[in-house]
This record gives structure tokens, C-alpha cells and sequence, in this order.
């Protein structure tokens, strides 16, 4: 939530600002600013914007500076609405100082009413302003530099930030720190130039040479020079990754949408996740990240299975499949509520983390509650060295590939992928799956991005339906089995980039209340794919049925039944159960793709979504 770039180098900042704001604009895109610091005369030069980065080009048009440092951000609000005012960045009351900021300071009321009696006037609803107002006051009381003001209001703060300060007073310097909220500075070549943002998507194209902040470590960027402290002030050594992502895979590729090119990309996104992982020929799956915990992950008396929206839906099919095959007791907890009502964590539980972002606050809190409780935390993430992968004991990356679309595609099935891989490698160890049946789902894993390919190739059969029903007010869907966490994932979809209200059931629990809004207006959506409750799933499409409702169905290949009996059929090719949600989710993805898009709104970027919540 927010997105934040920063420069300090030899080139022009402005447009490498604008770009930098462009890549990270899918973490919010309520308003858009930039400020530069212009030379020799040592001013700043600011525009701040309402809408997205492009409105803030508009804006800027013809009028950009020439400076060589410069701070943006593209916000998601939080306090106060999005407006040119509220947007950032934001300066102290000298105007010598500009902040730009991700996350929230849960204390700023107190600061703010503090620094009101002392005469402060603010122009904004935002924390953000009473921030670098308090670093101001703090600067001018104690006569200290802006790095130990910084320093000494960070140990007063409560709440989650990512910052970077420009000072007009230190035109070669930009500071910048971190708690709850990522922070990642590239290392120009001679460290000539540093970039700092939120992800390192605005980075790549100039360097692959990062340093991960942690939290409550200070950054100040100066000339050739990178100094970190803690916010102890203690003097930390920088520890310089290499990024390995190549620029395509952060742009759209010929495709219109981030989420169309995602979508079509899983047949390849699913391959990467198994590769070296699923080895068929030496009949092993191999997952180096969660060797030291193997012993402890076989003999868990329990397994809690921590995540938000699409990465709950896909902890909800692993909670089956852990079930069924490795027969260790799963639960499956919104992260939200898991950290807010002391669960109870015995010795020998362990926590697994979903996150596509790695960066969820609200999975990141309830790991550290976890870990505080004495559970091992496993992790799997998408982004490399993202926050819960790095507080992760162990973990398994889902090598998706970066996902930039605010909906979440392929790191759902890929999510699936490490899922199934770790609880098959569990039971194969504990002996609660046979030889032959662990081969045949192996064997099945690997056919997988191929049936993914097939359904794909359905894409314009699913447009026309689509077609029908884009004007639907409400959705229907419902599965049964491995299916329910489809449909719940299937709803959400719809909602989430299309604003049709759509609800998710298991397919039974239809007649215990939501069967009464079922009439010839209502589309329901069934994932009936020939499975173990296939039988059962037929019954409640005819109960739908008997009531007029409109029927499309997710079917298996070569179904004789369900496409006499219903309105629309889409039919997937048969795999194993427990493996069709990475098949059967697919129709789901492209139906809303295509509703969302023939009502004219904004698939990449859904209104009030950002793709990052780093905000609890
Ligand atoms: C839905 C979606 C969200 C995320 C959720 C968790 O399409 O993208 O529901 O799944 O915000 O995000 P991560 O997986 O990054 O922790």
C-alpha cells in the first residue's frame, strides 16, 4: 500500500521518479507526487496530484526540474481522502524538509495534538505530515542533525512505516528507514547513484545490486556512500544482493492487461514452481527450503495455515490436501483474526505463511505472534526477500514470477503447487500415501501447465458468457470438496475487479440460506468437476434448477450429464481431485477478466484495492 521511490545520483531524478511511480502505482493510485531539489538554488520543486501517476504527468507537463535527488510516492489512503492536498510528499512547517511515506503511525493523534499546542498548523488529514513536523520540532529542540532527529522520532512513533526524507539544508542526502513497510536502496555502479522504493520493480532497469532495509534501520544516501544504523544507532554493514528478474517480466508483453498476460502466463508460472522440485524420474520431490524443519513438519501434531483473501482460499485446498494424504490436523486462519484472539500454539505446531507480497501486515503480525509463542514459521512467498520471507525460520519461494495485477492469479496456483509439493514430500516420508498412489500424483503434478494451456485456449468461449452476464447484479458460486476454496476464490475474483457482489458456498450449505435469492435473474456458478462428490454436486445443480436459476458449470472433459441439465458448460480436462483446483480455478479467472472488462473497469488497478496491504 503506497509506493515510494527515491534518487540521488547524476541524472536527471524527475523522470526516473515518473517511471518508478508508473511500476509501483498497483500498490495504490488515490493521488501521485514528486518533489525535486533544483540547483544551484537549492529549492524544491513539488507537484502533488489527485488520481494516477498519469494525471500527475499531465500535470507536470512542461514544467519539470532538472534535479539530480528527488523523492515519489503514489498513495493508497489511509488518514483523510484521496485529494491533491492529502497527497505526498508532505514538508515540515520550515518547508526545508519533504517526506515521503508508506504505512500508518498509530500515535499521530497525540503527536499532532502535542504539536498543535505548541503552535503547529497542519494543511493535511494526514500522519504523515504530523511525521516530519515532529522531526522538525525535535531537530530545532535538541540542535541535533536531521539524522539523529530522524533516529529519535522513529523511537517515538507506534506503527508501521517506510519513509525517505529530502532536506533542502543537505541537497546531497537523502534518509530513509524502515518498520513494517519495504524499503529496497539499489546500489548504482560505483555507488555513483542509489534508488530507493518500495519493491524493486523501479530499480531493475538501472541496477540488480540491492540492499534489503530491516526494520528499524536508518539509510542515509550521500555522494558515493551508503551508511545503515539501527535506530539503537548502531553502525550496520550494508549486505548487497544480487537481484535475479528481468525487465519483461515486470511489463505487459503484448498483452492489454497485467492480469490477462498473468493469467495466460500460468502454463509457464506453474512449470518454474516444480522445476528441480518435482522429480519424476527419481520419483522425489525436492524442497531445499524446509530441509532442516522436514523432521519437525512430519511429526507436527498440528498445522496452522496463516494468509489473507486468494492466499486464505489457497491455505483452505492445503488444508484438504495435508489432511488427506499427510493426515496432520490442519487449520486454516485469517491472519487478521488469528492475531488478534491469543490462539492457543502447542509445542510442535507449525505455522505456515501465505503471501504472494510477503509483505501483508496482517500475516507478517500474526507470524511474529506466532514465533513469540514458540511455533516454527515456514513461509511461502512470492517476492524474494520479502519481510515474511525473511522472518520465515524456513520457506518455499513460488517462483511465479513478479505479479503486478491487483487481482491475484498466478500466485494462487502456484501457492497450490509448493502446497501440494510440501504435503506429498510429508506424507510420502510418514508413510500415509502409498508408493504407487505418490507416483500417480507426481506423474499428474507434472501434466498440469499443460491442462492449464487447454483451459486457456477457452478464453474467447468464456468471453461470450461473459457476455450474457456482465450485467448481473449479484453471483452465485458454489463447489464442493477440494472445489469450495474455488469458489469462494472464484467469487472473490469476481467482485473484487468487476464490483458485482458475488458470494462463494459450499455447494451444500445452499439450501441452509442462500437458495432464497436464487430466480431467473441470479447466475450460479457450479465448479462440478467429475470428482468424489460429483453425485452430490448434481443434486444441487437441480435444485438450483427447479428454482430458474441461470446455471453455468465448470464440467470435466467428456461429461454427458451436466451439459443437457445446465445453461453453460465449460468443460476442463479430468485430473486428480486434489490437483483440480489449479485447473478448475482457471474459467473462473478469464469469466472475470472478461465481465470486469465489458463493464468498463479497471482490471489492473479495481477501485479502493492495492496489491500490497502493508496496513492492518
Ligand atoms: C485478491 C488478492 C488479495 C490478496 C491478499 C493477500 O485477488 O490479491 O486478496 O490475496 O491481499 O495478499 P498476499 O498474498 O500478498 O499476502
Amino acid at each position: 500500500m503506497c509506493g515510494i521511490v527515491g534518487y540521488i545520483g547524476k541524472r536527471e531524478a524527475h523522470s526516473i521518479l515518473i517511471n518508478g511511480l508508473k511500476r509501483l502505482e498497483y500498490r495504490g493510485y488515490d493521488s501521485a507526487g514528486i518533489v525535486t531539489i533544483d540547483t544551484p538554488s537549492n529549492s524544491f520543486t513539488a507537484f502533488k496530484k489527485k488520481g494516477k501517476v498519469a494525471d500527475l504527468e499531465k500535470a507536470i507537463s512542461g514544467k519539470s526540474s532538472k534535479g539530480k535527488i528527488g523523492i515519489g510516492h503514489t498513495r493508497w489512503a489511509t488518514h483523510g481522502e484521496p485529494n491533491d492536498v492529502n497527497a505526498h510528499p508532505h514538508f515540515s512547517p520550515s518547508k526545508k524538509l519533504a517526506m515521503i511515506h508508506n504505512g500508518i503511525i498509530e500515535n499521530y493523534s497525540s503527536i499532532k495534538k502535542e504539536l498543535i499546542s505548541k503552535g503547529h498548523k497542519f494543511d493535511s488529514e494526514t500522519d504523515t505530515e504530523v511525521f516530519i513536523h515532529f522531526i522538525e520540532h525535535i531537530q530545532q529542540n535538541n540542535g541535533c542533525t536531521l539524522e539523529e532527529a530522524v533516529r529519535l522520532a522513529l523511537t517515538k512513533v507506534v506503527g508501521a512505516y517506510a519513509i525517505v526524507i529530502l532536506s533542502k539544508d543537505q541537497p546531497d542526502q537523502l534518509i530513509a528507514a524502515r518498520k513494517g513497510s519495504p524499503l529496497v536502496i539499489g546500489i548504482g555502479k560505483n555507488k555513483e547513484e542509489f534508488f530507493i522504493a518500495s519493491d524493486a520493480t523501479p530499480i531493475i532497469e538501472y541496477t540488480r545490486e540491492v540492499v534489503y532495509l530491516n526494520d528499524e534501520e536508518i539509510a542515509v544516501l550521500r555522494g558515493n556512500d551508503i551508511q545503515i544504523k539501527s535506530i539503537k544507532d548502531i553502525e550496520l554493514t550494508p549486505y548487497i544482493q544480487s537481484l535475479d528478474i528481468e525487465l519483461e517480466a515486470i511489463e505487459k508483453g503484448g498483452y492489454d492487461h497485467y492480469m490477462l498476460k498473468e493469467i495466460f502466463e500460468q502454463p509457464r508460472s506453474i512449470k518454474d514452481c516444480m522445476r528441480g522440485r518435482v522429480r519424476l524420474k527419481e520419483k522425489k520431490i525436492v524442497l531445499g527450503g524446509i530441509q532442516k524443519n522436514i523432521d519437525n513438519l512430519i511429526n507436527a501434531k498440528r498445522i496452522i495455515l496463516i494468509a489473507c483473501g486468494t492466499s486464505w482460499h489457497s491455505g483452505l485446498v492445503a488444508e484438504y490436501i495435508f489432511e488427506e494424504f499427510a493426515r496432520i490436523p490442519v487449520e486454516v486462519e485469517y491472519a487478521s483474526e488469528f492475531r488478534y484472539r491469543n490462539p492457543i500454539i502447542n509445542k510442535g505446531d507449525i505455522v505456515i505463511a501465505i503471501s504472494q507480497s510477503g509483505e501483508t501486515a496482517d500475516t507478517l503480525a500474526a507470524m511474529e505472534l506466532a514465533k513469540r509463542k514458540g511455533a516454527i514459521n515456514l513461509g511461502i512467498c512470492n517476492v524474494v526477500g520479502s519481510s515474511i520471507a525473511r522472518l520465515s525460520d524456513e520457506g518455499v519461494y513460488t517462483h511465479a514470477g513478479p505479479e503486478i495485477g491487483v487481482a491475484s492469479t498466478k500466485a494462487f496456483t502456484a501457492q497450490l503447487i509448493v502446497l501440494t509439493m510440501m504435503a506429498l514430500k510429508v506424507a510420502r516420508y510418514k508413510k500415509t500415501i502409498t508408493e504407487g498412489h505418490f507416483e500417480e500424483l507426481l506423474k499428474e503434478l507434472t501434466l498440469i501447465p499443460e491442462k492449464v494451456r487447454k483451459v486457456l485456449e477457452l478464453s474467447t468461449a468464456i468471453q461470450k458468457i461473459a457476455e450474457i452476464y456482465k450485467d448481473a447484479t449479484n453471483f452465485l458460486y458454489l463447489g464442493r470438496g477440494y472445489n469450495f476454496p474455488v469458489a469462494l476464490e472464484g467469487a472473490l475474483k469476481l467482485k473484487e475487479i468487476s464490483y458485482i457482489h458475488a458470494e462463494g458456498y459450499p455447494a451444500a450449505e445452499m439450501k441452509h440460506g442462500p437458495i432464497a435469492l436464487i430466480d431467473e435473474e441470479m447466475p450460479v456458478v457450479f465448479i462440478a468437476t467429475r470428482d468424489s462428490s460429483y453425485d452430490k454436486i448434481v443434486s444441487n445443480i437441480q435444485e438450483v434448477k427447479a428454482r430458474k436459476g441461470k446455471v453455468i458449470a465448470i464440467v470435466t472433459e467428456g461429461d454427458a450429464l451436466l451439459p443437457k441439465m445446465v445453461d453453460y458448460v465449460i468443460e476442463v480436462p479430468n485430473t486428480s481431485d486434489a490437483l483440480m483446483p489449479m485447473v478448475s480455478v482457471i474459467p473462473l479467472q478469464l469469466l472475470s477478466y472478461h465481465i470486469a472488462l465489458m463493464r468498463g473497469c479497471n482490471v489492473d488497478q479495481p477501485r479502493n484495492l492495492a496489491k500490497s496491504v502493508t496496513v492492518e
